[in-house]
């Protein structure tokens, strides 16, 4: 039997735990059409929570209603890509290239340039504005509107777009992905991108041990394999209700009881938990904590020497620093989506295992 979990990033589960209902707004708004407050997402969260899992939802729910999704990830000189992407659906849409031809995108630093002939342009719209419009007039001829998500980088990213090029995307559905609220907030308080401001929010967390527990029960038992009740909760529980533990655990289980027979007893529960365990320190751990500097490290350090949430004084303490670059580096970690918010002044850990791993 093919083992159906997916520890790797970006992979659809074979179960979308504890994300019911989250991208009903979208899905009614696709149904109502432009101005429908759901159209413009933005989803948030921690290293590995399912962010691009839930922009792939969102795409498919988009192509059940019948729309053309293009998808990119913000990085320099996406926009051109979503051009040249615009061009690609057009022709395969429509009965070939636009009337007005668009000739040429090309990315320049933060820009994108395009050239139409000179008369092709309507009095007063700018070349960015006018090539986006066509482009989607000549879609919603053939009733396919166009939805876009971008994907953010993990940090603000020099590369966001200026204001006229992506406010001339606006009226398509559009959902954003990034990590940590605060590279958001920074995003939105910059202006350049006004109308997210209005964008609906959506900030992923851990799914509860039940719903885990649950996808495991039905997954193991609709493939006849044999596990007790105690063990499946046993394992949900050593997800933490992380979404990529939940894929790691679940595989090695399924490994295990592959090499069992199809029955898991004790033993193998314990050898897929530790087997994910080491799996996750490796590939998110110590990945996450490979490209940050010394003082990040030693900010983590002050934190992992409490048991739970940390204040901001206790960190200060720890690394020897003002409140104000406290705060700068509490600011980079979130974004980072290493660390998050845990009420007010105190932060915690995004990731299972980090306390561990930096303990050790
Ligand atoms: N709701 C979910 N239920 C079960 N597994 C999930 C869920 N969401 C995501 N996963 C799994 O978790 C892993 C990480 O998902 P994903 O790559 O979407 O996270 P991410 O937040 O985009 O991570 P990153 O911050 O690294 O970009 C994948 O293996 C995916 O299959
Ligand atoms: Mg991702």
């Amino acid at each position: 039997m093919q083992n159906p979990f997916k520890p790797t990033a970006g992979a659809t589960p074979p179960d979308l735990v504890g994300r019911a209902g989250l991208l009903d707004e979208f899905e009614y708004g696709l149904r109502q059409g432009s101005g429908a407050p759901g159209l413009l997402t933005i989803i948030t969260g921690a290293r590995g929570i399912g962010k691009t899992v839930m922009l792939s939802a969102a795409e498919e729910i988009a192509r059940n209603h019948g729309w053309a999704v293009i998808s990119r990830t913000a990085n320099p000189g996406f926009l051109a890509k979503i051009g040249d992407d615009m061009l690609r659906l057009l022709d395969e849409l429509g009965d070939g290239p636009p009337a007005r031809k668009i000739t040429a995108f090309s990315a320049a630093g933060f820009g994108l340039t395009t050239q139409l002939p000179g008369s092709a342009f309507p009095t007063g719209v700018g070349p960015e504005r006018s090539c986006w419009a066509c482009c989607k007039q000549k879609v919603q001829a053939w009733s396919s509107p166009l939805t876009r998500s971008t994907r953010s980088t993990a940090r603000k990213s020099p590369s966001w777009p200026p204001t006229c090029s992506i406010s001339s995307v606006k009226g398509c559905p559009s959902a954003l992905s990034s990590r940590g609220s605060s590279a958001v907030s920074d995003l939105l308080n910059e202006g350049v991108a006004t109308f997210l401001r209005r964008a609906d929010r959506i900030n992923l967390h851990e799914a509860a041990i039940t719903e885990v527990t649950a996808s495991y029960r039905e997954l193991f038992s609709r493939s006849g394999i044999d596990v007790s009740h105690a063990h499946i909760t046993e394992a949900a529980e050593a997800t933490e209700g992380y979404p990529f533990l939940i894929q790691l655990v679940g595989y090695y289980l399924w490994m295990e009881a592959d090499k069992a027979g199809w029955t898991l007893n004790e033993e193998n529960v314990q050898m897929a938990i530790a087997a994910s365990q080491r799996r996750n320190t490796l590939v998110v751990v110590e990945s996450a904590l490979s490209d940050i500097s010394e003082k990040d490290r030693a900010f983590l350090d002050a934190m992992a020497e409490q048991d739970g949430a940390s204040t901001a004084a206790q960190i200060g303490q720890a690394i020897g620093s003002k409140p104000n670059v406290v705060s700068k580096y509490r600011n980079r970690l979130i974004a980072a989506g290493l660390i998050e918010s845990a009420g007010y002044g105190k932060v915690d850990f995004a990731i299972p295992g980090l306390r561990q791993y930096l303990r050790s």
